[in-house]
């Protein structure tokens, strides 16, 4: 048996996305920024605190039958920059793509403002520019710092 193969911890899959060397920690964040919670039947593995060559630690999240696309991957950027996607196709990695940090992330971050206008009753949809170490709100301009981001999230 091959070290690769012993320090297999969650199956290979079929088809699907691989999300890969996530922060320890990330995995869940992940799961509730991409809005997976197993409910569409899809199948979802994750791996938390796995060994790992380039991090100490890492957790990592299989999804089935589903290609996340760049955009999807992008909102990744605001809480785990440095992990890697790869498409799987017949048990293939046919495609890796690397995270982009986009200009502004619509609807992921709830604003810790609670005057700003999208807390309002009517809200409006939040939307965050991307800065180097954190995130400001386009509305009130209250900044989400990169440690606040995973209290932030808004998930319901
Ligand atoms: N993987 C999977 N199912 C497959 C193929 C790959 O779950 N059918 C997973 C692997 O376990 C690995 C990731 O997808 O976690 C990337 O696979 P691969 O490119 O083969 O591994 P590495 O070369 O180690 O990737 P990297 O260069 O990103 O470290
Ligand atoms: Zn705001």
């Amino acid at each position: 048996m091959s070290d690769a193969d012993r320090e297999l911890r969650v199956s290979k899959i079929r088809n699907g996305t691989v999300i890969d060397h996530l922060e320890a920690g990330q995995a869940l964040n992940v799961l509730a920024l991409l809005g997976i919670d197993g409910s569409g039947g899809e199948g979802v593995s994750v791996g938390m605190n796995v060994p790992s060559d380039k991090l100490a630690k890492k957790d990592i999240v299989k999804v089935e039958d589903r290609e996340l696309s760049q955009s999807e991957v992008d909102v990744l950027s605001v809480i785990s920059p440095e992990a890697t996607i790869n498409i799987i196709r017949d048990y293939e990695v046919v495609e890796k793509k690397r995270i982009e940090r986009p200009e502004s992330v619509d609807d992921v971050l709830a604003c810790p403002n609670r005057n700003c206008i999208t807390n309002a009753d009517e809200p409006v949809q939040t939307r965050f520019i991307v800065l180097e170490d954190g995130l400001r709100c386009g509305y009130c301009g209250e900044i989400v710092r990169e440690d606040e981001v995973a209290t932030h999230l808004n998930v319901s």
